[in-house]
């Protein structure tokens, strides 16, 4: 069921059950992160493997440093200037958060969220919100309501609706490993706005299935059709025999049909080609066509993360 009662919302949470949450990045599957029952039933409803771990929800720095060892002087930085904000931090956990929530890592991931509903929820309870993003594992993140009834709706007991999510595309992580700061995901939060706060940082490449890398899985993300990354037109060329779909960031083709086509931000704009990716995979992955057409982005600020997102998409089967 989709609503806007955040008091029913907070009734389900602290009865254990899973509510879905709006975030500026992506809808979160969430529940109370010290529950064990609670967290294993987000793994239950998203087929989620127990070595992938989540990410915990708190509304400020403050209820942050209660379920953390430690908070580093960049990791302070960090928070003060982009919390909140699309922006996981790995920190040392204390012993409060179970092993369920961090796949038995020492350190879990902390964020957040801008968005003025959760932000509230998160004040009303006293616990932290574990949640990985509300899709079946594998699968593209869902940016509005109705994407998480679509898929995992008979699983859930209720979708706090808060509209679409203004950002599109899920938060960077960050860790910190001795003097190092490492990008563990492109997200939200560019790369640039980090390194002006905190120098020059690291990204952590990934792997198609290295369980001692969680969240480096390359098939994350991924639409079920076919997806091939490539240029334009000269994709027109290799697929001129079967029925296409592109998703483009700026242009429509004369070679595809109209609705065949997504375009990302006609006025080139990167925040709103990141706010309309997921729905376009989601979309393109309805149209009856064969294939899925893409081009990367200018690689460039949130650019980055979608060409990130369109490769690991790509990278599949
Ligand atoms: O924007 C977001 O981050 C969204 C919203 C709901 O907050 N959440 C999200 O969660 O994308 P999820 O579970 O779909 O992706 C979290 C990623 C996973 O790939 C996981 O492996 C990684 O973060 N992760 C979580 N804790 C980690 C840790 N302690 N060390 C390394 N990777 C971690
Ligand atoms: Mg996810």
């Amino acid at each position: 069921m989709i609503g806007k009662d955040i008091n029913k919302a907070i009734a389900l949470l602290e009865a254990g059950e899973l509510v879905a949450i709006p975030t500026e990045t992506v809808y979160g599957l969430a529940g109370n992160a010290l529950d064990t029952t609670a967290v294993t039933k987000i793994f239950v409803a998203k087929n989620r493997p127990h070595f992938d771990p989540l990410i915990v929800h708190v509304p400020s720095l403050q209820r942050a440093e209660q379920v953390v060892r430690s908070i580093p002087e960049k990791a302070l930085i960090l928070s003060n200037l982009f919390w909140p904000g699309p922006l996981t931090i790995l920190l040392n956990k204390k012993q409060i958060i179970p092993d369920l929530v961090t796949a038995g890592l020492d350190t879990v991931g902390i964020r957040c969220p801008r968005h003025p509903l959760t932000l509230e929820l998160l004040q009303k309870i006293n616990f932290p919100l574990a949640a990985p993003s509300a899709n079946p594992f594998g699968y593209v993140s869902p940016t509005r309501p109705e994407h998480v009834s679509e898929q995992l709706g008979d699983k859930i007991s209720y979708i706090l609706d808060g509209g679409p999510c203004p950002v599109g595309i899920e938060s960077t992580i960050v860790g910190f490993e001795e003097d190092q700061t490492i990008v563990y995901r492109l997200g939200g939060l560019s790369l640039e706005n980090i390194e002006d706060a905190i120098g020059s940082v690291s990204v952590q490449g990934h792997s198609l299935a290295n369980p001692k890398a969680p969240g480096q899985l390359n098939s994350h993300y991924a639409p079920r059709k076919r997806l091939v990354l490539g240029t334009f037109p000269q994709l027109f060329k290799t697929y001129g025999q079967v029925q296409v779909g592109t998703l483009s960031f700026r242009t429509l083709f004369q070679e595809v049909e109209k609705r065949n086509q997504i375009v990302l931000s006609p006025s080139g704009n990167l925040e709103e080609a990141a706010r309309n990716l997921f729905s376009g995979l989601r979309e393109l992955d309805k149209m009856e066509v064969s294939v899925i057409l893409a081009e990367e982005v200018p690689d460039i600020g949130i650019g980055k993360a979608i060409n990130d997102r369109l490769r690991r998409a790509a990278a599949q089967a």
